[in-house]
């Protein structure tokens, strides 16, 4: 440990250190050992869709390099791993359970228990086989019985070694960017579709949350991306409805039926031309709201939000293609996201750790059921240099990383029930419609040779984890 090194010790007992990754940005093998296309597949055919017209194809080739990348992250010294599986690869063409996928996540998970790590299973991370796009994908109620189809082949191959279940990732992502602003895939410009993917896809969690703890799950959540709605001018109405609004579409949607099961009234009005109402049947609310044993929050930046147009440039939520994206804000097209000034990652987000200090603390004085939080993703991008000797000196990497931890023990010195954090992510891998270019990784990926290695970000992280466990 260097001089300048002051880790914090006092963590609650038991507080899990981890990283994060997902199916579809790492494993590669996009059309082996029986899996078939994703939306994702088939939308970064699409010209212009994802940067530089990149693929999933080989990704970092975590399918084949998965016993070396346990072994990673054995070194680094985390205690938990979390994953997605693959739709695609389970359930190909959603036809029957392709065995020879389900072998990988099964081989996968014995590597990380043998290697002292605890799996933290995410069931969908947005790769829905293309087969069930075709017919309609999350637009279509359908898809919601298919994904507990699916849920269940996993949670019979692997439960009786996994006891971490996330059910989905991000969901506002692969609803309202996936159906909306059209930047994410099927890359669908329809907001009714866009609507009545949110609630299917509620529905999907909620009756996944049921077959599962009746088949003896232990510890079922979900993982939202929540952020604070920061109206620029508090004094003005303009600003306030824009905060409003984005707080409705952004968090509150989604967090209150799984919370609270109920979709708030306000969000119900801002939604009726989009037909919200009309999809929700008798009973749903109920199993969308049923109780979780954790909450997972991915945090990566704040929101500051006007009403009025914003002239200063980029705003953070292009997506990075070239393809011309609508507005995710549905019937809040107008919101705008002006700069505070802060400095900004790669993504062009701005970096703010109080946010995430601030965001903890007011989920607990929010919401009365709120179960124990995780954060599940929290990470920067940055154009890493790698230095003659290999090495990354990735400072400002480092630099996030630490301050966001330490916004964590700050909160929950204020009171939140945090039991966990895992950084966004282990490697550098396939950031969605920005392609390859974003890195992210605490693990340089060199994408000619798909060799791996730990950036100094990922060494301090080693040392935080370290000092966590001496608890001195
Ligand atoms: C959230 C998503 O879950 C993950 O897939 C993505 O790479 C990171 N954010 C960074 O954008």
């Amino acid at each position: 440990m260097s001089q300048q090194e002051h880790f914090r010790t006092n963590w609650p007992q038991g507080f899990l250190w981890g990283s994060a990754t997902a199916a579809a940005q790492v494993e590669g093998a996009g059309h082996e050992g029986g899996k078939e296309d994703s939306v994702w597949d088939a939308f970064a055919r699409i010209p212009g869709a994802v940067a530089k017209g990149e693929n999933l194809e080989t990704a970092v080739d975590h399918y084949h390099r998965m016993p070396e990348d346990v072994r990673l992250m054995k070194e680094l010294g985390l205690d938990s791993y979390r994953f997605s599986t693959s739709w695609a690869r389970v359930r190909p063409g959603d036809r029957a359970v392709n065995r020879e996928g389900l072998d990988f996540y099964s081989r996968l998970v014995d590597e990380l228990l043998d290697a002292g790590i605890l799996p933290w299973l995410t069931l969908y991370h947005w790769d829905l086989p293309q087969a069930l796009e075709e017919k309609g994908g999350w637009a279509n109620r359908d898809t919601a019985y298919r994904f507990v189809e699916y849920a269940t082949d996993v949670y019979e191959a692997l439960g009786d070694r996994v006891e971490h279940w996330t059910t989905f990732n991000e969901p506002f992502c692969s609803s309202l960017l996936g159906y909306g602003s059209g930047v994410h895939a099927p890359g669908r410009q329809e907001p009714r579709a866009a609507v009545a993917a949110v609630h299917h896809q509620h529905l999907a969690h909620g009756l996944a949350v049921a077959e599962l703890r009746h088949r003896g799950a232990a510890h079922l959540g979900i993982t939202l991306n929540l952020s604070n709605s920061i109206p620029k001018d508090p004094s003005d109405p303009v600003d306030l409805e824009a905060a409003r609004l984005f707080d409705s579409l952004q968090n509150r949607i989604f967090i209150d039926p799984i919370l609270r099961g109920a979709y708030p009234e306000d969000s119900l009005r801002d939604l009726e031309p989009f037909g919200l109402a009309e999809l929700i049947q008798p009973g749903d609310l109920e199993a969308i709201g049923a109780p979780l044993d954790f909450l997972g929050v991915n945090h990566y930046h704040d929101d500051l939000i006007s009403g009025h147009p914003d002239l200063s440039g980029s705003d953070g939520h292009s997506g990075g293609a070239e393809r011309p994206a609508a507005s995710p804000w549905i019937g809040a097209e107008w919101i705008t996201f002006p700069s505070r000034g802060l400095p900004r990652t790669a993504m062009d987000w701005e970096v703010n750790p109080d946010g995430l200090r601030h965001l903890l603390v007011r989920l607990g004085r929010e919401y009365e059921n709120l179960p124990p939080l995780y954060i599940t993703e929290n990470g920067a991008a940055y154009d890493d240099e790698v230095d003659a000797d290999g090495a990354v000196h990735d400072a400002e990497r480092t630099r996030f990383i630490l301050n966001h931890i330490d916004a964590v023990g700050r909160a929950i010195d204020e009171g939140a029930d945090v039991r966990g954090y895992f950084v966004w992510s282990l490697l550098d891998n396939f950031e969605w419609s920005w392609g390859y270019g974003k890195r992210f990784g605490i693990v340089r990926v060199d994408y000619g040779t798909l060799a791996r290695t730990i950036k100094d970000s990922g060494h301090t992280y080693g040392r935080v984890i370290a000092a966590a466990h001496s608890g001195s």
